[in-house]
């Protein structure tokens, strides 16, 4: 375990946010996604500060997709972050709380007509382009709404970050973004700086996800600088933006590194200052450096919370605790192999020397959300809760097999408060005809 002042063993019991999670699980019932909100504010005051002392000129823009909803854009807006979004879905959510448009990036490898139309009706700050079709979208929409509308366009500059497969998007075969090995961006950029409705500000780029090697971003700084000094040796073009996307790396298991709200200073304290020298040293304009994370913030934050049911010991294999969750509320496991910390809540102090693997409700052999982890005997009742879920597991939910998406609750200093309903039988039969 992580632990945090926010998040430990007291007597036993685990405590997030000056609260017991067995409470929790009692008042609000399980599965139950709950956030430990004094972390996710100090994850975003450390960034902010970070780039404020090492870099200067930029803004922190948290990518919702990892954790999307009314109260996490509030929260986000107090502390002055900008935010990402993706969708309409995400764009309206940020909207309907009143999150300034001029703080909203819009990405996406296919936005839609709709989407892009709302968008520039809203005013956004930057619509990060992906696409020939998008850019005839967009100008076609700056006509209409006689705008001139900011963008960027995503490039790849072919950084291999050590992750999982499924979340490195930088690679040259990637569906995102244009390669800068290949001429492909260079043809797009020069056809879109020929656009009038358009102002292109700089380049965006995100070289994968869970990355830990602060290197990995010194090395996508390099890159794009190697690129923007091409660029105004080629066509003349200065840039004043540069956006590096998120991808910061999240304690999860043992096998991670116990991360600090020190190590994401030092993240963007080591990209800022490769960003200086590169640009001193290349004679570029320094530029306005926009941030991404969206797992950093979120996800150490985020625990679920279950009840063990049956408990099936399969004799000499497996012992298996299936739980009132699975794949529908965190589906991680299933795509991406991914690894947690489960901790049975109320147990802390017995000895964890029982393998158990813990498995989902769905009916699907893969839906497990731990195997072989080690935890004290476990009886049917008794509340586990996994960490580390904050990030992507509320956003990728799904009703499979019907099941129903749990309530999300923020906690801090010793209180709790509902910010998603849960889903009711109702909500699911709502769209039915
Ligand atoms: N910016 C862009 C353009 C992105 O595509 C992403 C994530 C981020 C920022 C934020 O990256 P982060 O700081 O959260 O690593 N579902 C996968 C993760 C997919 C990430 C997609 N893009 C998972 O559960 O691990």
């Amino acid at each position: 375990m992580n632990e945090r002042n926010t998040l430990k063993n007291s007597n036993g019991s685990l405590e997030i946010g000056g609260v017991k999670a067995s409470d929790l699980a009692k008042n609000f019932g399980t599965p139950l996604y709950v956030f430990d909100e004094e972390h996710i504010i100090n994850i975003c005051n450390t960034f902010n500060n970070a780039l404020k002392t090492y870099y200067g000129n930029g803004m922190i823009s948290y990518a919702s997709k990892a954790f999307c909803c009314k109260e996490i854009y509030r929260i986000i807006n107090k502390l002055s972050l900008g935010t990402d979004v993706v969708s309409l879905g995400e764009l309206k959510t940020a909207l309907s709380v009143n999150f300034p448009s001029e703080k909203i990036i819009f990405h996406g490898n296919n936005k839609s007509f709709v989407e892009l139309e709302e968008a520039i009706k809203n005013s956004v700050k930057y619509i990060v382009i992906d696409s020939e079709l998008e850019l005839e979208f967009i100008n076609k929409l700056c006509e209409k709404y006689n705008k001139i509308q900011d963008v960027l366009i995503r490039v790849n500059p072919g950084v291999e970050a050590h992750t999982h497969q499924y979340i490195q998007t930088a690679r040259t075969d990637s569906k995102f973004g244009f390669s800068t090995s290949n001429g492909d961006a260079d043809k797009f950029i020069e056809k879109v700086v020929s656009y009038k409705n358009l102002s292109l500000k700089g380049l965006h780029c995100h070289i994968g996800s869970q990355i830990f090697e602060k290197n990995s971003f010194v090395i996508a700084v390099e890159k794009m600088t190697d690129y923007y000094l091409h660029l105004k040796n080629e066509f003349g073009l200065n840039f004043p933006v540069l956006d590096l996307g998120g991808g910061f790396g999240i304690y999860y298991s043992k096998n991670d590194p116990k991360t600090t709200l020190k190590d994401y200073e030092e993240y963007v304290k080591a990209i800022s200052n490769a960003l200086i020298e590169n640009v001193k040293v290349k004679g570029l304009i320094k530029p306005y450096l926009i941030l991404e994370p969206g797992r950093a913030i979120v996800g150490e934050a985020g625990i679920t919370l279950y009840t063990a049911g049956s408990i099936k010991n399969i004799t000499d294999v497996k012992k298996y605790v299936s739980i009132d969750g699975g794949l529908f509320e965190n589906p991680r496991f299933a795509l991406y192999q991914a690894e947690y910390t489960v901790v049975a809540a109320d147990k802390l102090n017995n000895n964890a020397n029982e393998k158990y693997s813990i498995a989902g409700k769905c009916c699907e052999s893969g839906d497990l959300i731990a195997e072989d982890v080690y935890l004290p005997d476990i009886k049917s009742g008794d509340i586990l809760a996994v960490l580390s879920t904050g990030a992507y597991n509320y956003s990728m939910a799904s009703n499979y097999n019907r099941n129903q998406i749990p309530a999300v609750v923020m906690v801090k200093n010793g209180k709790s408060r509902v910010v998603v309903k849960g889903q009711s039988i109702d909500d699911l039969l709502r769209n039915d005809i």
